[in-house]
């Protein structure tokens, strides 16, 4: 059955390969994405070390003079997506959004390494410049008030989490004209965002769009701005890994080991007390979202030790059978089929458990690998899932999915 499944897997990978980029899954997401990519290539790198590498480098090929890397990718048109390249106005070829998405090469490049370091680290050296400057465009683009920020929840990855309720909220939704969603149209509309969710997504790529993608401009005066404790964490465990490779290549990575010092100093700024959690912090108003997300679930990633707040986070999974729970299922908007407003995420589930095992919680660890193991055997590699029952959902035959089943929920996987 698992061997079966370890061959499913890797199909699902070869069937959503577009030759050098991998796309998360046809119809729903047509077009590279980020963080996906990052995940497809850990995936690959199971079987085929050299298509593991091509993934990473087209994706850091599209990197823009500025060090961003945006989170899609639109290779070749494809009307089965909106928004689509003309929205979103991007100013350099390829063709992509103007924003970024949670910077998780670093962190799975090296895993790619250790395993074939011989292949991987010429591959490391000729990317070392373009992931160095990735990493300082987040510093200088999104550190700003010290803490990891977002400018759109697109960024985040996280689009419709309870985290960004609040900031949402306040978004003056602008002359956006008229619009019709492809999303709907691949999937049961009750478990994507609402229309009141994309109205705002559409105003803040307009105001982005409209500067001309001027950071400056989008970060002190955009209607957005939110800390987000996920990419905090992320930040932190990039920067420090691609520390590492730095240090690997014989590079100065004295830059980055200060960068992720200074976020771990600004951790308590995210700390909210009532949540006994870390939490979003709109950066405009100075409050906080007050809902736990699955952000939180991050922090044993970046090497952060907090007692109460495992103790919270431990309450919340122990609500739900099959991994973490994109938002706490004691909150009252707890919806465990609506993309991030509840359900399980592997890729998440497997991010999460690295955390687990580097920082000793090996019993955690095999729990999260097992009840996410369940969740691919009974359904199969989907996008997500509802927490509680394990009813799949989203969209089907999924890259990451089929990656980290291969890299960590198979048994026959070492999680490395
Ligand atoms: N996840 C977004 C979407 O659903 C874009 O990144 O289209």
């Amino acid at each position: 059955m698992n061997v079966h499944l370890d061959e499913m897997a890797r199909q699902v990978l070869r069937d959503n390969d577009r030759g050098g980029c991998t796309v998360p899954t046809k119809g729903l997401y047509p077009y590279q994405w980020n963080w996906d990519s990052a995940f497809a290539a850990w995936g690959f790198a199971t079987f085929n070390i050299d298509r593991a590498w091509i993934e990473l480098e087209t994706l850091m090929s599209t990197q823009w003079p500025t060090g961003m890397v945006p989170h899609i990718i639109f290779w070749k048109p494809d009307p089965s997506y909106f928004p689509g390249p003309d929205v979103w106005g991007g100013l350099y070829e390829p063709a992509s959004s103007g924003i970024s998405q949670p910077p998780v090469v670093a962190i799975l490049a090296r895993l790619i390494h250790a395993r074939d370091p011989e292949v991987g680290l010429p591959r490391l050296r000729a990317m070392w410049p373009k992931l160095l400057a990735w990493h300082r465009w987040w510093r200088e683009c999104r550190c700003t008030h010290g803490v990891a920020a977002i400018t759109h929840p697109w960024e985040s990855g996280r689009d419709n989490c309870t985290d960004w309720d609040s900031a949402m909220s306040r978004v003056e939704v602008a002359d956006i004209g008229e619009y019709t969603r492809r999303d709907t149209g691949h999937v049961d509309p009750s478990m994507r965002p609402t229309k009141e969710d994309y109205d705002r997504y559409l105003t803040l790529v307009q105001f982005g769009r409209d500067c001309g993608w001027d950071q400056e401009e989008i970060v002190n005066n955009g209607p957005f701005l939110v800390a987000d404790p996920a990419m905090h964490f992320i930040l932190i465990r990039a920067h420090r890994d691609l520390a590492k490779i730095g240090q690997m290549l014989g590079e100065d990575v004295s830059e980055l080991e200060t960068w992720a010092d200074d976020l771990v100093a600004a951790l308590p700024k995210i700390w909210n007390p009532d949540l006994e959690a870390y939490d979003a912090l709109d950066l405009r108003t100075g409050e906080f979202s007050g809902t736990l997300g699955s952000g939180s679930f991050l922090f044993w990633l970046a090497g952060i030790e907090h007692e109460q707040l495992e103790k919270r986070l431990m309450r919340a999974w122990d609500a739900t059978s099959y991994g973490i729970p994109s938002t706490d299922p004691e909150a009252t908007n707890f919806n465990p089929r609506k993309y991030w407003r509840g359900p399980s995420w592997p890729f998440l589930n497997a991010l999460i458990a690295l955390g687990l095992r580097e920082t000793g919680r090996l019993e955690l660890e095999a729990r999260l690998r097992k009840e996410t193991a369940e969740l691919i055997e009974k359904g199969g590699f989907w996008e997500y899932f509802d927490p509680i029952d394990a009813t799949p959902c989203g969209g089907e035959h999924f890259t990451w999915t089929a990656a980290i089943w291969l890299t960590w929920a198979s048994p026959t996987a070492n999680g490395d």
